[in-house]
């Protein structure tokens, strides 16, 4: 097994990328810390209590509460794989815990989106409760309107996407995780695309880079 790093700003296309060349790559595996945690949230599990505070706020959980689900992960994977990590590591501390769970790293690929394109990518996402699919309402509309293609479910606005919480997962983006990029550069493992594209060519962009 070997990992790709997703890097990039809330709203910048990371899920909507590794869902759909995971989907079409059985040897890619995709997974999302926000997915996790929402899954703990909902189960209500110890995990879930102790997470949804940050997460409503648009802050971090704490490190070593993702990293242990991480860690699960990963160890629950067999196999030639490799895992798209969309969302962790999300500051340099993060990076480290990474690092010691000792699986090799391929590449970081940074989905660069300018912050102005994010509050509308935002605004328009729709979100499958369900089986996870993610909508725009204009630029990757569901057939039939609310409801999701994959699994028929009734598709919700995420509780974080509010406006006002956009700002703050922005500012802790910028703050906590951007550093991610340098931390990365000096390792030899930084690639970047344009995120400003359509969902396609961001799709055939990253495949290109990881
Ligand atoms: P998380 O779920 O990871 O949220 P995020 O990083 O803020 O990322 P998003 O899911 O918002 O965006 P995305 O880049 O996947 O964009 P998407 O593809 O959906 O984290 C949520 C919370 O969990 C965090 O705030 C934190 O509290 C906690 N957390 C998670 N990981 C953590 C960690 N490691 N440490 C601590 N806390 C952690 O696209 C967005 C929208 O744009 C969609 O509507 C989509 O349809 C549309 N779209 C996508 N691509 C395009 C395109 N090319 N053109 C036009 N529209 C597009």
């Amino acid at each position: 097994m070997n990992i790709v790093i997703l890097l990039g700003a809330p709203g910048s296309g990371k899920g909507t990328i590794a869902s759909r060349i995971s989907s079409e790559n059985p040897q890619l595996k995709h997974v999302s810390s926000g997915d996790l945690l929402r899954g703990a949230v909902a189960k209500g599990t110890e995990a879930g209590k102790a997470a949804k505070e940050a997460m409503d706020a648009g802050q971090l959980v704490a490190d070593e509460l993702i990293a242990t689900m991480i860690k699960d992960v990963i160890a629950e994977t067999e196999g030639d794989v490799t895992m798209l990590l969309d969302g962790f590591p999300r500051n340099v501390k993060q990076a480290e815990i990474l690092e010691a769970m000792g699986v090799p790293l391929r590449s970081v690929v940074l989905v660069d989106v300018p912050d102005a394109a994010i509050e509308d990518r935002i605004a328009g996402r729709r979100t499958c409760p369900e089986c996870k699919a993610g909508y725009h309402v204009r630029a990757l509309p569901p057939k039939v309107e609310g409801i999701c293609d994959k699994c028929g479910a009734k598709l919700v606005v995420r509780k974080d996407d509010n406006p006002e919480t956009v700002k703050d997962r922005l500012k802790v983006y910028h703050a906590q995780t951007e550093p991610l990029i340098e931390y990365y550069t000096k390792k030899g493992l930084l690639r970047r695309i344009d995120g400003d594209q359509g969902p396609v060519k961001n799709a055939e962009a990253f495949l290109a880079a990881m």
